[in-house]
């Protein structure tokens, strides 16, 4: 006779932890369901959740249209790779290619690899269209920077748990200080053989660093003088999240290449991609880059879908109001407060700085009693706690948030 299991938060944690990897450690809830801002752990406890899968759920959980899309495309081809055309994917590129004001896109999967994709086209395109001598070019990246986890990726990052013992690490890479346009400049200067600048245009991983007002524009007026590609990596800032379309949109910043993933898909399925002009994407040639399932047909409905909600629904605008609103009130309660330091961020992707050391345990003991208060969030790193909930929440919703948030806070004070 069948075993019936009685599902418990308890034995999905225990399940995890004996037969999957240790790469994460999550805070102690169990989720089965999601429909918009909300979640339910497996004991039917509601939560707001307030970590969007890092910013990947943008559209709100199990958008129904997404879903849709998703659904309706898995019962018709599923995937075909890039051996044979498919009929979803060259609508999709039109679209979103149009939508974001670029000639070309080249789809992958998830960030790192479109991030990696970025600096293989940085690459080749020193090489073929800027004359740097072969094996010689430098990407320039910013201290504390968090774009994915590959050996590449993690060769220049400054994050000691993310490289330790991973090497050797791939060259190639000039890191410089975050928010100054002079290392910048002097990096630029001392240089020849630089290829490209690849930044974020708010460091969400490090903390949800806001550089100065006017940095990314002085930043690419710089790459333009010396020839270099600017390139932003709005994995996590971009499609709506922080009040605009893409973050530069902000200093009116065009990037020469644009990497999109996590709300490309709405959070429903891995969808990242690489936008560039053609006098720079077209040094990608059959053979040099590719992935089985990078282009397939779900991925391409669904990034559409996904696209035409952030449009339909005024995602930017909706998360441009409720960010003003939620760091309005927050900072109502930071004035008297004791435990938190500030709350900074744009739209819907804000931190709160808590008052206690780094490696103190406050910031991930707060979270766990956010979460017995009914609000899912993270720490990012040490004493900083995340805020970025789904982007269709509205004001009545937000402002019970502030409520758990505040309140969850006076238990620290
Ligand atoms: C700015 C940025 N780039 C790249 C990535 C990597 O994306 P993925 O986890 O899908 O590989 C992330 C993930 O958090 C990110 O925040």
């Amino acid at each position: 006779m069948a075993v019936l299991e009685k599902k418990s938060s308890q034995h999905s944690i225990e399940l995890e932890d004996k037969y999957g990897a240790h790469n994460y450690h999550p805070l102690p809830v169990v989720l089965s369901k999601g429909e918009g801002v909300y979640v339910w752990d497996v004991e039917g406890k509601k939560y707001y959740d307030f970590l969007s899968a890092y910013s990947a759920v943008n559209q709100g959980h199990c958008h129904p249209k997404i879903v849709g899309a998703m659904v309706n495309q898995a019962q018709t081809l599923t995937l075909t790779s890039r051996a044979f055309y498919n009929d979803k994917l060259g609508e999709y590129e039109k679209f979103a290619t149009e939508f974001f004001g670029f000639d070309k896109l080249l789809p992958m999967n998830t960030g790192a690899e479109a991030v990696e994709t970025a600096l293989k086209i940085c690459r080749k395109w020193a090489y073929e269209k800027k004359g740097i001598s072969e094996n010689e070019a430098q990407i320039i990246v910013c201290e504390n920077n968090f774009h994915g986890r590959t050996t590449t990726i993690i060769s220049f990052s400054n994050d000691p748990v993310a490289r330790k013992n991973f090497g050797p690490y791939t060259e190639g890479f000039i890191k410089i200080e975050y928010d100054n346009l002079s290392a910048l400049e002097s990096a630029l200067e001392n240089n020849k053989n630089v290829a490209g600048f690849l930044v974020e245009p708010i460091q969400g991983e490090a903390g949800v660093y806001v550089p100065s007002e006017d940095y990314l524009a002085k930043a690419k007026a710089l790459c333009e003088k010396y020839n270099v590609l600017f390139m932003a990596d709005e994995v996590q800032t971009g499609i709506a999240r922080t009040g605009q379309l893409l973050a530069v949109d902000y200093g009116n910043v065009k990037p020469d290449v644009l990497v999109l993933g996590k709300a490309l898909s709405g959070g429903a399925y891995p969808v990242s991609a690489v936008l560039a002009n053609d006098h720079i994407m077209n040094v990608i040639k059959p053979g040099n880059h590719g992935s089985t399932f990078g282009g397939n047909p779900i991925a391409a409905a669904v990034a559409v879908a996904a696209l035409e909600v952030v449009r339909d629904e005024k995602l930017a605008d909706n998360a441009f109001k409720m960010g003003e609103l939620f760091r309005s009130e927050l900072n109502k309660y930071i004035e008297n407060s004791k435990i938190v330091n500030l709350v900074r961020g744009k739209g819907l992707l804000n931190a709160i700085v808590i008052n206690d050391d780094e490696e103190s345990e406050t910031a991930w003991n707060i979270c766990v009693a956010l979460k017995e208060n009914g609000l899912l969030a993270k720490p990012t790193h040490g004493n900083i706690i995340r805020f970025a909930p789904p982007l269709v929440m509205n004001k009545e919703q937000l402002l019970e948030c502030v409520d758990i948030i505040t309140k969850t806070l006076k238990e620290f004070e």
